[in-house]
């Protein structure tokens, strides 16, 4: 369902598709726009679903509402009713012709004028939401959350939620936020996994799509300190079986942004035609591939490292869907990511890689089931495997072959708008530098 315009009262994003022509209708809406040429103020309105001119003319309405069209300044609350018309001189081509105009409330001088530099619309980001630009990612972020849902719901998987105080991270001690809690250390979530893990094993099939956080000092165009984290975890499943769901998240994802959003994605510079064309399966190359492909472009990589925003932009160079990369080397991997039985040296573990410079969308893998492996490969992660004993209980009771991934949510949205810079992804983005508003 199509947020705000299913319902029955008419919005502006009705009017202009055509819907409403020579009807009478009530908008209510904010001042996007104004200017007044001899007897006729014209006032562009937004609402949550665009923008649309209401032509207020001296004649057609009494004089203390003409009055109140020429001074409500931008931003100031209004209810206008009239008729719609077609207009080709009126952007977006229609224009509805005041019968009656009243300002609920008059704004102040609204600060967002002349300055629109990164950090001011950052300072002011409680009112830089009501922009077309932001409400047009608001709208692709709507339809992009509801597709998810769709997709794991309609695979059958239930949403199952973990918690967001833990008492052990799965990705590393460096990027977790303590939390003082009644005196004790507690932390928040950095990805639902281990308790994902602990929920297959009663449920089989679960995903859930909440937030995750990580402190990360990394000031970049794709990181948060605060994301949404889609994740998934099967049980009686392999790294095979899990790669083809999230290949399947993210073309239901696409085509649906597509469908449902192609004119605000225009807006905000991506061809929906691209998205409509994600086919899967995805191209999928192992990291020895990768590596040589790093080679091939004349780049220094040695094998074993970490793909880097500048490897993953060289391997995606080019590309318009996104691409898979497995069998990563076992060094610098998190302690549950199953050993290839094929070859120790790596993991049946995978990323996919988005191109247009978003890079890492997704990273999963198989799990580890071997009880004492496991225990050691904590150890080496630089953890203690007594804090871990709760979840070492799913390799002791029930142990069977499962498998799961996260996908940042922004990450997606970013892929899915193009937009330069993740933060834009999200309303009001957490970095380490701000949390404020
Ligand atoms: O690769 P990550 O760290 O994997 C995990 O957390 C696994 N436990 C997931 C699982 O198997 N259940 O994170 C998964 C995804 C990344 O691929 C990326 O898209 C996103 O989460 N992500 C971030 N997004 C925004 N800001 C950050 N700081 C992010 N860190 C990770
Ligand atoms: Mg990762």
């Amino acid at each position: 369902m199509r947020g705000g315009l299913s319902r029955r009262v008419p919005k502006i994003a009705d009017v202009l598709r055509g819907a409403l022509t020579g009807q009478d209708i009530e908008l209510k809406g904010w001042i996007y726009r104004t200017r007044t040429v001899g007897g006729k103020a014209f006032v562009v309105l937004r609402d949550s679903s665009g923008v649309l001119q209401v032509a207020v003319s001296r004649e057609s309405v009494p004089p203390e509402q003409f009055e109140g069209a020429e001074k409500a300044l931008i931003e100031s609350a209004v209810t206008a009713k009239g008729t719609v018309v077609a207009d080709k001189r009126a952007p977006g081509g229609y224009e509805v012709r005041a019968k009656e105009f009243r300002v609920v409330s008059y704004a102040e001088k609204f600060p967002i004028q002349q300055d629109l530099s990164e950090e001011f619309l950052l300072d002011v980001r409680h009112l830089w939401v009501r922009s077309q630009r932001m409400a047009s990612i608001f709208r692709v972020r709507h339809t992009v959350f509801g597709a998810v849902h769709e997709y794991f719901r309609g695979e059958g998987f239930f949403e199952v939620h973990p918690p967001m105080i833990t008492s052990v991270g799965s990705e590393g001690g460096s990027t977790l936020f303590e939390v003082e809690y009644f005196g004790k250390k507690a932390h928040l979530t950095q990805s639902w996994q281990l308790y994902a893990e602990a929920l297959a094993l009663s449920m089989e099939k679960v995903y859930y799509v909440g937030p995750s956080f990580r402190a990360e000092k990394s000031r970049t165009s794709r990181h948060l300190t605060e994301y949404w984290h889609c994740e998934m975890e099967e049980a009686w499943a392999g790294m095979d079986d899990v790669l083809k769901r999230a290949e399947g998240a993210i073309a239901h994802a696409a085509h649906r942004a597509a469908e449902e959003n192609a004119d605000d994605l225009k807006f905000l510079g991506r061809d929906p035609k691209v998205l409509a064309s994600v086919r899967t399966p995805l191209e999928r190359i192992t990291y020895d591939e990768a590596v040589n492909r790093v080679h091939a472009k004349g780049m220094a990589f040695r094998w074993g490292d970490d793909l880097r925003t500048f490897e993953e932009r060289a391997l995606t160079e080019g590309m318009t869907q996104p691409l898979i990369v497995t069998h990563y080397p076992r060094v610098s991997q998190a302690f549950y990511k199953r050993r290839d039985p094929a070859n120790p040296n790596v993991v049946l573990a995978f990323d996919v890689i988005a191109p247009d410079d978003v890079g890492e969308l997704v990273g999963g893998s198989e799990r580890e089931l071997d009880l004492e492996y496991l225990k050691q490969a904590i150890v080496e992660f630089g953890e203690d495997p007594k804090n871990y004993e709760w979840y070492l209980d799913t390799r002791r009771f029930g142990n069977v072959q499962h498998a799961g991934f996260g996908m940042g949510m922004e990450r997606l949205i970013q892929w899915i708008c193009k937009l330069e810079h993740i933060r834009d992804a999200v309303p009001f983005p957490r970095t380490p530098a701000r949390f404020s508003p």
